[in-house]
């Protein structure tokens, strides 16, 4: 049986700064920012949204009636969680309508949860052929004004169905999984910023793209040549370049193009809005598929997620014939194009303006799925 990602689709909030302005502003000079980190753009999150808002507005359009009552796990993949017991996924469970027979949890493995959350749902799906599975991806990246780490922020969720039978990609039994207990980067409870050791978590990026990749190779007998193209986890899209740079020195000129070329269709949409944290490697996956001149049914591609910490794992997957129709490029463009851009002024006041649960307030926000208050702690959502 056939078991993958069905449908899939990627919401950011509606507004970005231009990393020129940023670069500017912070008196840097703004190729390291375009060439250097490779970001041209960076969302931003007003206090009106959060990770239950954008996943909501990420799944919305995908599910039918039909999908809902189908739907027997909620898996939400994320490292922002706005609470330490409770579940985001409890509510997205309600704002989206999913039947209530249903189990509704949350990952934590840094930027690798979501994929934690794919396989689990595959192995679930595989046991019960009829259910699906809605898995999200939902972060803000978030380092801190005039920080190391402030030119690789954003925000966003990825949602993804998971089912037999997928008109998208189907997953392959084939992974190589790696842990390895290393403080790259962190976020101890109670810090409102993650602590980060940027060359170790590059480092630590590399290291272990470079071992799962050694891995499943010898475990699988399969090299570049079975590929059509990768897909990375990407912080920022200099990140994942690095990585596979440090695997085509051996390759020949040709298939150091032919895979170069497909990395820069995967960074599309990441050199626009930055980090998604567990959501990026699907944003990349998002990207492939919508700008790709070379991909078709049955291409093989192989995706590698990685969570600081730090978790990582390559698994591949192959293209359905028919999948073009379930992709929506369009309106991808739609939402970026259209999206607000703020001065650094702007970004820095809606940056410094964070919510505050413990005092009551009401919001205004024209999106489908917003925080329209707060009152005794808890947030309420306009469905
Ligand atoms: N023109 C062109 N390039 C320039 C330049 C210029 N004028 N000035 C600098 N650069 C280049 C540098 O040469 C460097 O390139 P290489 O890495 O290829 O050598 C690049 O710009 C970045 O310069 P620095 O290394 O000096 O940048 P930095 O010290 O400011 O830190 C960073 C960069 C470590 C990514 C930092 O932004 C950071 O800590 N980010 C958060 C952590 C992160 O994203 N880590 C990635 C791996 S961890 C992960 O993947 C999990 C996750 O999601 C967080």
């Amino acid at each position: 049986m056939n078991v993958g990602i069905d449908k899939m689709n990627f919401f950011v909030p509606p507004y970005y700064v231009d990393m020129t302005d940023l670069a500017i502003a912070r008196d840097v000079d703004p190729n390291k920012f375009l060439i250097g980190i490779g970001q041209e753009q960076m969302a931003v999150s007003p206090k009106s949204q959060d990770i239950v808002t954008f996943a909501a507005n990420a799944a919305k359009q995908l599910l039918t009636p039909e999908d809902l009552a189908a739907i027997d796990m909620v898996i939400v993949g994320t490292e922002t969680s706005i609470d330490e017991s409770k579940a985001s996924a409890v509510v997205l469970h309600r704002l989206l309508g999913v039947q209530p027979f249903a189990r509704s949890f949350e990952i934590k493995e840094a930027c690798y949860g979501a994929t934690a959350g794919v396989q689990l749902a595959k192995s679930h799906v595989r046991a019960n052929p009829d259910s699906k599975v809605l898995v999200i991806a939902s972060d803000i990246a978030r380092y801190g004004l005039n920080s190391g780490g402030e030119p690789t922020q954003g925000a966003g969720a990825v949602a993804m169905l998971i089912s037999r039978d997928p008109r998208i990609l189907v997953l392959e039994e084939q992974n190589a999984m790696l842990t390895q207990d290393i403080y790259d980067f962190w976020r101890p409870v109670g810090h409102q910023y993650p602590l980060v050791d940027g060359p170790l978590s590059n480092a630590t990026y590399i290291d272990s793209f470079q071992k799962v990749w050694k891995h499943y190779q010898a475990k699988y007998q399969r090299s570049l040549a079975d590929f059509d193209a990768l897909a990375f986890h990407i912080p920022y899209t200099k990140m994942g370049k690095k990585a596979l740079l440090s695997i085509l020195e051996t390759e020949s000129e040709s298939e150091q193009a032919r895979m170069l070329a497909s990395y820069e269709e995967s960074i599309v949409y990441s050199r626009k809005v930055g980090n998604l944290y567990t959501g990026s490697l699907y944003l990349g996956l998002i990207s492939l598929l919508e700008n790709s001149n070379t991909l078709a049914a049955g291409s093989r591609i192989g995706l590698f997620s990685y969570g600081s910490g730090a978790v990582s794992e390559f698994f591949s997957g192959t293209l359905v014939e028919g999948y073009e129709a379930f992709l929506a490029k369009e309106d991808h463009q739609m939402l970026l194009n259209n999206r607000h851009k703020l001065s650094i002024d702007e970004y820095e006041a809606m940056f410094n303006d964070a919510l505050d649960i413990d005092t009551a307030a009401t919001f205004e926000d024209a999106l489908p799925f917003s925080i329209t208050a707060i009152e005794g702690t808890i947030r309420t959502y306009r469905q």
